[in-house]
């Protein structure tokens, strides 16, 4: 197998390294549009030189971002070479095009990497979901947030200081927005819905709420009350549709979420037959990324054919069943949230049982007023509920 590597940051770097010295898969050109230096293969910055040259069998997009990267794998495929990518983004926005041309072509798409990192989590919910009903995919899927969250747990911190310090440690982009608005965690939990429920979710239709309103004060009522607060992504299968959302959860001390510590993730799947799965591991970094890249690329050396699924259905997300207690802390005029209050925890409300939908449906009226906000949905019952 003769690889054209797109990209050479963090992640292609890692690929470049770890097929270093093996015979059975080569990297042949690195596209960059940096000068390289020394390397053990040719290198280019004009995507054409990849398409033509017809050593090249396999292309891998690791440069992230919505384009080129999309023009560059539409090219690929429609050459007739396979393609892996580890970016979620692409995959996320153009999931039913991207698969239909691979099938066209009669060539492979695979993305491992694109969600979890280096666990083996797409992989596992492809097999799951050949003898399984799948019911419902999500847990942690952000390192950056987590990360965060678990640092105002242990210790008595505002946002602000633990983001500069995840920065600085290399966990958080200099521009953190799509980890804490939950946008990233978003297209993981779009990804594995489509694989686990066969659909296509649209990006818009999936309600986010992040972490950046968070304080250290939400976190004293939660530890004080026996919670431990997440960033979590769901999604359930319903009849005829999904119920699909993001959202700060506080979670029981003793549910499975609340001890991943760091920068680690835990992804959970539950089917008919196997019960629930979780998944722990290295969500990101350069060479847990690019393992799993280089695993999709020793699946297709393989013979393994085809996307994760065959079946891309659009469907609705329907969030209207979905019923959660909520933590509402803003200084927002809001009767509808008067209503529902049920307890109060001293400077924030706990309300009565109220759909995701209408929860999401309130929050741009609550964030004009008070852009501090924040919600957390309230899992089960502190000290002895479960998890997710
Ligand atoms: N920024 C992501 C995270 C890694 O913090 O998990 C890439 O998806």
């Amino acid at each position: 197998m003769n690889i054209g590597l797109l990209g050479f940051g963090v992640v292609g770097r890692g690929v470049y390294d770890i097929l270093a010295g093996r015979d059975d898969i080569r990297v042949r050109t690195v596209l960059c549009r940096r000068d390289l230096g020394a390397l053990t293969c040719a290198a280019t910055r004009d995507m054409q030189d990849i398409l033509d040259d017809p050593g090249i069998d396999t292309v891998v997009e690791v440069m992230g971002g919505l384009e080129p990267a999309y023009a560059y794998v539409s090219a690929a495929l429609a050459a007739g070479k396979h393609v892996v990518t580890s970016n979620k983004q692409l995959l996320c926005r153009y999931y039913k095009e991207l698969t239909a041309l691979a099938k066209a072509n009669g060539v492979t798409l695979r993305g491992t990497a694109a969600v979890g990192g280096g666990i083996p989590w797409l992989t596992n919910l492809e097999k799951a979901a050949r003898v399984n009903r799948i019911s419902s995919v999500g847990g942690i899927l952000n390192g950056t947030t987590n990360f965060i969250m678990d640092a105002m747990h242990k210790g008595d911190v505002e946002f602000g200081d633990v983001l500069r310090r995840a920065q600085e440690l290399g966990y958080a982009e200099a521009d953190p927005s799509a980890d804490i608005d939950g946008w990233d965690i978003q297209r993981k939990l779009i990804i594995s819905a489509s694989v686990a429920f066969g659909v296509c979710l649209r990006e818009e239709d999936v309600p986010v709420f992040g972490i950046r309103s968070v304080s250290a004060a939400d976190i004293r009522r939660f530890r004080q009350r026996g919670y431990t607060c997440k960033l979590i992504a769901r999604a359930e299968r319903l009849e005829d549709s999904v119920a699909a959302y993001v959202e700060p959860t506080l979670l029981a001390a003793g549910a499975l979420e609340s001890a991943v510590p760091a920068n680690f993730n835990l992804v959970s799947m539950e089917g008919e037959y196997m019960g629930r799965q979780s998944f722990y591991g290295q969500g990101a970094g350069r060479y847990p990324t690019a393992y799993n890249v280089v695993q999709d690329l020793m699946d297709i050396a393989g013979g393994k054919a085809g996307f994760y699924t065959d079946s891309f259905a659009p469907c609705e997300t329907n969030n209207a069943g979905a019923l959660h207690r909520y933590y509402v802390r803003t200084t927002a005029a809001c009767p509808e949230l008067d209503a529902a209050a049920q307890e109060d925890w001293d400077g924030a409300v706990v309300t009565l049982p109220v759909s995701v939908a209408h929860m999401h449906a309130l929050l741009p009226r609550l964030l004009e007023a008070d852009p501090e906000s924040f919600i957390a949905a309230v899992q089960g019952g502190g000290r002895d509920a479960e998890g997710c």
